[in-house]
């Protein structure tokens, strides 16, 4: 029967050229060193027949030196040793190892130098192991990536975003045959994907398959609603076969439906027959009586159980997560399930504080839920395949996703990507949208179109319950190429919003009133959490609205002041709101993220785009969103009310808020209620020390309250756990833990700027830090952080025991912090 293994521990990794290890050989299986057991490891360095014996008699050696022979015979691969070599788990980033560098060429990458890294794995299989299908697959590794296995090289795989694997049956060494290598060389110096930080390394889980030669194939499955019939779901399991054994199979396919409690809802079963080294793809129709469709509100998933089954022996099961929904674009926008959904979306890159790009499944999740909880509902994973263990996320909590393509090229390498996106993801109820490219500079030329057909026609042959779009810059004439922009379903276009664009989108609606519209990314605001300043020594952006522009630098554009990148938060949603054919506003971005720190230079490591900072910790605009996108009553006020040293000076204050009213309250008194305005309500106070309270009415009555109190010098540290409930975790589970700093009277610092040391003690480990400051330089897993604008993040890693373990904060004048998780 099918055993899934996650394949994510017990890693050797290099840094730097390990080798020479080689991609060709004089004589098959013989690369060794490396890529096969090592003196030491159990086995041969090399599988030598009755050919290898005879060849090696040939030369004489004196005994203990036949390795030197046989590099005479294969080469100098054998000539290594594991020096410098270290254990790792997956997932793993190594630039976040790396220092900052001021280097230009990789400024915008998130200034860590590129290079090479390997990574080992020494396993044994089973004498009983021999005989199934040994697969492994790889569901995301930057970059350029070669593989091979007991000495011999299994190929390449150069997109660091798609997933990939290798069928391992024939090389594997079972029982006593000795152990199997598995070696992964990866390099970022091959040149960039993307001009963000894109990381380094086997960054996302790796799984060992073992099947019956005879399986289900490796995103075999295509479940899809054909049509909802009188309160029935009619629908359509494809489900391809192979059989990599020698003997012709017979067997039965039965794919059975459960619902979200394990009750069946549905099945087929179909006899089939394929002969030795065939596949074969089966179609069932498979009614689903009084379906649960799948929403944001209502994400709910059933399971197919597809089984193979030969003279009444089950020999495999492959399961797939769907649900039943509709989705369709028109002119007014999504309709999910028939009914019109504005996307209330934002963009997002992979990588996180303390962790690069190696995110745990728990990290994703946490930053879906910080998304979900701001009111978002649509996630666009920009500019690549999302992480398969991302969109089972999406799919459990409702998190509507556009899945994107990274690049708009119709070559059979980028036809393969862009495919076993397709063929992994269309399962995936939260996979709405098709996207296949971003701003690409060849967009809407003639050869772009010829190739966008091509790539078009490719994803239909997969795919046809997704609309297709793309996200686009138009030039400020807006003029558009039909023969391009007509193959895609939807027009999506970037910064429509924006005045330094050209207000583009008119132009185009009347030119072409029938079309529908997304605007596929918005806003670019640039801002800093707890800057109320722009302070370019420090790389800070005033959360009020920064003077500084990426776009029109010193220029004097209308309505452009405040933008920083493209346009303001106000201007995305209020292009939408006039605009409500365009389907929503995919805002960029969540989260800041490495890479791309515009509009600054060197110190400056990240980029300032996002609602929250790196560490998922809101930002003033969070609440904004917030305020336009959820309805239960909420209120806040910027900015803080510690300003020593400034006392009686006039300060501005800005509150958000869902409500019909706000009043500010400062100290006791009242300085006035407020209607609220569509985007904010704002007044002016001089500043007294005290208390800054923002009251919220609904009818009359209050109904929400945010209280700000001026906080004096720092005295103690507090640790808390961020997003759960209570400090536990699962074994091997992932979470972030917020430290921030109390005065005396117990009010959180909202400046503090103390260094700290964290400490995991007992069963888990602390996996790196972070802190929001897109100008921080400190290692992400170096234990001691400094707070900025009162908090740091640690980013904690339970063992695989059950034991409970102690995360420790200090710092020199402070009472420290201590907080203890249970591990389940
Ligand atoms: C967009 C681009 C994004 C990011 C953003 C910054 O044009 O699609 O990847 O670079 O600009 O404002």
């Amino acid at each position: 029967m099918r055993e899934k293994i996650l394949f994510n521990s017990g890693w050797q990794f290099y840094y730097g050229e390990a080798g020479p290890i080689h991609k060709t050989v004089k004589k098959s299986g013989g690369l060794g060193g490396l890529t096969s057991v090592l003196p030491g490891e159990r086995g041969e360095a090399v599988k030598l027949g009755p050919a290898g014996k005879f060849f090696l008699s040939m030369i004489p050696a004196p005994a203990g030196e036949e390795n030197a022979l046989l590099e005479m015979l294969l080469g100098s691969d054998l000539k290594v040793s594991l020096k410098g070599w270290r254990a790792v788990d997956l997932p793993h980033d190594w630039k976040t190892e790396l220092e900052y560098t001021p280097e230009k060429s990789v400024f915008m990458a998130g200034a860590k130098e590129n290079g090479v890294g390997y990574y080992r794995r020494v396993f044994s299989l089973a004498r009983e192991d021999e005989g199934k299908h040994i697969a492994v697959e790889f569901n995301g590794v930057c970059r350029s990536a070669s593989v091979w296995f007991n000495g011999c090289f299994l190929g390449d795989h150069y997109s660091g975003y798609t997933s990939f694997g290798f069928d391992l049956t024939d090389l594997v060494n079972y029982g006593d045959e000795g152990d199997n290598v598995l070696l992964v060389r990866a390099d970022t110096t091959t040149g960039d994907e993307g001009w963000w930080y894109e990381g380094a390394g086997i960054y996302r889980d790796v799984y060992l398959v073992k099947t019956d030669t005879l399986h289900v194939d490796t995103w075999g499955t295509y479940i899809h609603l054909d049509k909802l019939v009188k309160g029935s779901a009619r629908m359509i399991a494809e489900t391809t076969l192979v059989n990599r054994g020698r003997k012709t199979r017979s067997a039965r396919l039965d794919t059975v439906f459960s619902d979200d409690q394990g009750n069946k809802a549905g099945s087929a079963a179909v006899p089939f027959t394929i002969e030795p080294l065939g596949s074969l793809t089966l179609i069932q129709e498979i009614s689903l009586p009084e379906p649960r469709l799948w929403s944001p509100e209502t994400p709910v998933l059933y399971t197919a159980l597809s089984s193979v089954v030969e003279n009444g022996v089950t020999v495999d099961q492959y399961e797939t997560s769907f649900g039943v929904r509709t989705a369709a674009y028109t002119a007014e926008g999504l309709l999910l399930n028939g009914k019109p959904i504005p996307l209330k979306g934002t963009c997002i890159h992979q990588d996180f504080a303390g962790i690069g790009t190696a995110l745990p499944a728990d990290i994703q999740e946490y930053k879906i839920r910080k998304l979900l909880e701001m009111g978002s509902n649509a996630y666009r994973s920009a500019h690549h395949p999302a992480d398969p263990a991302l969109l089972d996320i999406c799919d459990r909590l409702g998190m509507l996703v556009i899945d994107e393509n990274r690049l708009l090229e119709s070559s059979e390498l980028r036809l393969g990507d862009l495919r076993d996106m397709v063929k992994r993801d269309r399962n995936h109820p939260s996979v709405v949208l098709w996207s296949l490219c971003n701003e690409e500079m060849i967009g809407g030329s003639p050869q772009a179109a010829r190739m966008l057909q091509r790539l078009v026609g490719e994803l239909r042959r997969l795919d046809t319950t997704r609309p297709v779009m793309s996200a686009e810059l138009l030039p400020p004439g807006g003029e558009l190429n039909p023969e391009y922009f007509n193959i895609f379903d939807i027009l999506g276009l970037n910064y429509p919003e924006s005045p330094l664009m050209g207000n583009n989108l008119d132009k185009v609606k009347a030119a072409y009133p029938e079309a529908s519209y997304l605007n596929s990314e918005t806003a670019s605001y640039f801002s800093t959490r707890g800057a109320y300043a722009d302070d370019w020594e420090r790389c800070q952006n005033n959360n009020f609205g920064s003077r500084f522009s990426m776009m029109a630098p010193g220029k004097d554009i209308p309505n452009a002041f405040g933008a920083g990148g493209t346009a303001r938060p106000e201007q995305a949603l209020g292009f939408y709101a006039a605009n409500p054919y365009s389907g929503g506003v995919f805002i960029w971005t969540g989260f800041d993220y490495r890479g791309e720190p515009s509009p600054f230079l060197w110190p400056a490591i990240s980029s300032q785009f996002g609602i929250m900072d790196t560490c998922g910790f809101p930002k003033d605009y969070y609440y904004y969103y917030k305020a336009h996108w959820t309805t239960r009553p909420m209120v806040h006020v910027m900015p803080h009310w510690t300003w020593p040293g400034r006392e009686g000076e006039l300060m501005r204050l800005r509150v958000f808020s869902n409500c019909e009213e706000a009043e500010i309250v400062e100290n006791g008194r009242s300085a006035g209620r407020k209607t609220c305005g569509s985007d904010w309500t704002e007044w002016e106070l001089p500043y007294t020390p005290g208390v800054l309270e923002a009251v919220a009415y609904r009818d009359g009555k209050e109904v929400a309250r945010e209280i700000h109190k001026t906080a004096g010098a720092p005295a103690a540290l507090v640790l808390a756990p961020e997003g759960w409930a209570e400090p536990r975790l699962r074994a091997g589970g992932t979470a972030v833990v917020s430290a921030s700093v109390l005065d005396g009277s117990g009010n959180a610092v909202p400046t503090a700027d103390n260094s700290v040391t964290f400490e995991v003690t007992g069963n888990g480990r602390l996996l790196g830090l972070g802190n929001g400051d897109p100008a921080d330089h400190s290692a992400d897993a170096y234990p001691v952080r400094r707070l900025f604008a009162g908090k740091a993040a640690a980013i904690i890693q339970a063992g695989t025991g059950k034991d409970r373990l102690v995360l420790k904060a200090a710092s020199p004048g402070l009472a420290g912090a201590a907080l203890e998780i249970t591990v389940r």
